[in-house]
C-alpha cells in the first residue's frame, strides 16, 4: 500500500465514520477494519477482521502512520452478564489482536490510537476528573480498566501509543444526540433522576481533530481526556437541548421513568443517571484549540 495511510478498526461506526471523514480530507487513504466489509465509492478500503484474530488484513498496518481502535460492542443495551462479557471481550480482544498483528509486520505503525471512555473514572458526582484521577470502580469502570491494562500492557516498544478517554459524543449521525433529539421533540426531554449527574459532552467535530492531533503531533503520548472543556449537569444540558429544539418545558423523569424506559428501549439506565465531570487537561496543555466550547453553540450547530 503507498505511503500515508491510516487504518481504523471499527471505523463503520458512528466515531469511525466521522474519522474517516478527517483523514480523507488530510489526503491519507484509509482503510477500515470491520467484521462486515462493503464496497466504497470513497476510495476508502474495507477490510475483513473478526475483531479477534490475526488474519489476511494485518497488511494493512504494515507501512501505516497510524492504527486507530475504536472496535467494541455499544454500550447503549441492557448491562446483563451476558452484554457485559461481550462489552469486555470485544474491547480487550480487537487490542490483543492488534497487539499480535504487529509481530508479522516488517514496519509497524509509526502511533496507535485507542479508544477508551471517561467511563474509566466511574460515577464521580461533581469531582473534577483530570487524566490522574485513579480508576472508578462500577461495571463501567471495570471494564475501561481491562480495556486500557490490555492496551498499556501490549509490547511495542518503538511505537507512540495514545490513549483517549472519550466523553458523551454529540453528533447527527449516532450516540445518544438524535435519540435525546426525538424524545425531546415529543416533549419528553425533561432533566434525568435528580439532573445533578454532569455530562462530558464533546462535539464531534472537534474529538475528530483531537485524533488527528493525536496521529500528527509527534510529541503526544500517554492517556489524554477527550472530552469538552465545560462539563454541564444533566438538568442543564436539557434545558439547552429544549431551548435548542424550541421545547420550553418538559416534566423532569424520575428514577423509575428512567429505568422503565431504559427497559422498553433496551438501554441501561444507569447510562443516564450516572456522571462524570471530567477535563481534557492535557489537550488543552498540548494547545488543542476548541471549535465548540459552549453548549449552545454545540447543539445549535447540530440541531438548529
Ligand atoms: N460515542 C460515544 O459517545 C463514545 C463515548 C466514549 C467512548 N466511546 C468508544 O469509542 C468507540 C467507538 O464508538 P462509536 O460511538 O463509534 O461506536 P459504534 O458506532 O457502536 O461503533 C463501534 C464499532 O465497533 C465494531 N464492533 C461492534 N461490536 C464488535 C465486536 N463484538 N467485535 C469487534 N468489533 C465490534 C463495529 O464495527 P463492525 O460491525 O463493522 O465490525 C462498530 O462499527 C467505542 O469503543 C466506544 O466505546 C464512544
Amino acid at each position: 500500500m503507498s505511503s500515508k495511510h491510516i487504518v481504523i478498526a471499527g471505523g463503520s461506526g458512528f466515531i469511525g465514520n466521522a474519522l474517516v471523514g478527517e483523514f480523507l480530507a488530510r489526503d491519507f487513504k484509509v482503510v477500515v477494519l470491520t467484521r462486515i466489509p462493503r464496497e466504497r465509492i470513497d476510495g476508502v478500503i474495507e477490510a475483513k477482521w473478526d475483531g479477534r484474530h490475526v488474519g489476511e488484513w494485518a497488511r494493512f498496518l504494515n507501512g501505516a502512520e497510524a492504527i486507530i481502535n475504536l472496535a467494541g460492542k455499544n454500550i447503549n443495551c441492557p448491562h446483563t452478564p451476558e452484554n457485559l462479557h461481550e462489552l469486555t471481550g470485544s474491547r480487550v480482544n480487537s487490542v490483543h489482536a492488534i497487539a499480535a498483528a504487529f509481530e508479522v509486520v516488517k514496519i509497524p505503525p509509526r502511533v496507535w490510537v485507542q479508544a477508551s471512555a471517561i467511563g474509566f473514572y466511574g460515577n464521580t458526582g461533581s469531582q473534577l476528573c483530570d487524566e490522574s484521577v485513579p480508576n472508578g470502580s462500577d461495571t463501567l469502570a471495570e471494564i475501561c480498566r481491562e480495556w486500557e491494562i490490555a492496551f498499556n500492557s501490549a509490547n511495542t516498544p518503538t511505537m507512540r501509543k495514545i490513549l483517549l478517554r472519550i466523553g458523551f459524543v454529540l453528533g447527527r449521525d449516532g450516540g445518544a444526540l438524535p435519540v435525546l433529539s426525538k424524545i425531546t421533540r415529543c416533549f419528553l426531554g425533561g432533566s434525568v433522576g435528580n439532573g445533578r449527574q454532569y455530562i462530558s459532552w464533546i462535539h464531534i467535530a472537534d474529538l475528530t481533530r483531537m485524533f488527528a492531533m493525536a496521529v500528527e503531533n509527534e510529541n503526544l503520548r500517554g492517556t489524554f481526556n477527550a472530552v469538552g472543556q465545560y462539563a454541564v449537569m444533566n438538568l442543564e444540558f436539557m434545558r439547552e437541548l429544549r431551548h435548542a429544539l424550541h421545547r420550553p418545558w418538559s416534566p423532569p423523569a424520575p428514577v423509575w421513568a428512567v429505568k422503565l424506559g431504559s427497559r422498553l428501549m433496551s438501554s441501561e439506565p444507569s447510562l443516564a443517571l450516572a456522571g462524570c465531570r471530567s477535563i481534557p487537561k492535557r489537550f488543552l496543555e498540548a494547545g488543542f484549540n476548541f471549535q465548540f466550547s459552549n453548549l449552545p453553540d454545540a447543539l445549535e450547530n447540530l440541531c438548529g
